[in-house]
């Protein structure tokens, strides 16, 4: 089986501990480095918990540094209504003793990308892009040395955190504005793609089945993350797990439909900023380096996800 190389850059966070959970349990996947940002909560807190679901998925020996504790321009806007007040509200996870390593998350991901023969690793962001955005202004380089960066944020037809701009993005437009202007490959797995992936009834009930205690902590934090999204956006549905899409996508990239397009960062606009203005008007040209994830299949995504579960049984 082919092995991705994949450093993940997040800040849980329940869907980032749901991408967390399919990195680690994907055969294919080697998870070289996790690192975290503000966003979601503070720095202090994602960390705590990245460091959390690490130890309590059985991994410690993957190497974990925490980033920026600020957007580059910005003051800091978290997801306390999404994610509660430690960022995985309604959760269990013991407390972790897993140390984190010396280095700023920003050096780990470049010293990470040196350590490994060029376009061999994929980028995996699925937080606010401050620390990819400040990677490669210390070290330009890696635009060379990166396969591919796969990012969870933005979306061409909608937002949540305005009307055209999603949390990720708005939270530091200017980072974003940063990557999505590198010439490296980038796909965006935005919330027009993400907002398919919800579970079901069925779904939940074979995740409750597994009756493990990696599945019990996954039970907890959906049904937590739905009552809110059924609470604030009148939901009858179950929530959609945005960040394992990305992660998804890097393990098997025909479950997910992309299209070619130029995209760029709003940074002016008053009722857009933040909204990643993704151009449809015509065939994308010859040397556009961006493309937009259109159309989920559902159904293997939690076929996916269950297994990692599975294999990850403790
Ligand atoms: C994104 O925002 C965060 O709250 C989630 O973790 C996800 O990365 C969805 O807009
Ligand atoms: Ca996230």
């Amino acid at each position: 089986m082919s092995s991705h190389k994949i450093i993940l850059d997040c800040d849980p966070g329940h869907d980032d501990a749901m991408a967390i959970l399919l990195a680690l349990g994907n055969p294919s996947v080697e998870l070289l480095a996790v690192t975290t940002v503000v966003g979601n909560q503070t720095l202090e807190k994602v960390t705590h918990n990245a460091r959390a679901l690490l130890e309590f998925a059985g991994a410690r020996h993957i190497p974990i540094a925490a980033g920026c504790p600020r957007p580059l321009v910005r003051d800091i806007q978290n997801a306390a209504e999404v994610h509660g007040i430690s960022g995985l509200d309604g959760t269990h996870l013991p407390e972790p003793t897993l140390p984190l390593d010396k280095r700023h998350a920003v050096d780990l991901i470049i010293d990470t990308l040196k350590a490994h023969p060029a376009k061999t690793v994929t980028l995996v962001p699925i937080g606010g892009l401050t620390n990819i955005a400040l990677a490669v202004r210390k070290a330009p380089e890696i635009v060379e040395l990166v396969k591919e960066i796969v990012l969870m944020g933005g979306g061409y037809h909608t937002g949540n955190r305005s009307a055209v701009a999603e949390f990720n993005i708005a939270i530091d437009p200017e980072a974003a504005h940063i990557v999505f202007n590198e010439k490296w490959p980038l796909t965006m797995v935005g919330l027009d793609l993400t907002h398919q992936a919800k579970p079901t009834d069925a779904i939940m009930a074979k995740i409750a089945a597994l009756n493990t205690p990696i599945s019990r902590f996954v039970v907890e934090s959906l049904n937590y993350y739905t009552a809110g999204y059924r609470q604030r956006n009148g939901y009858s549905d179950h929530a959609p797990v945005h960040d394992p899409c990305a992660v998804a996508y890097v393990i098997d990239s025909s479950m997910i439909e992309t299209c070619k397009a130029p995209v760029d960062i709003e940074l002016q606009g008053t009722l857009t900023l933040g909204m990643t203005v993704t151009d449809f008007r015509a065939q994308a040209p010859a040397d556009c380096h961006t493309q937009v994830a259109t159309k989920l299949n559902n159904q293997r995504l939690w076929e996916m996800f269950i297994d990692a579960l599975k294999r990850l049984d403790k």
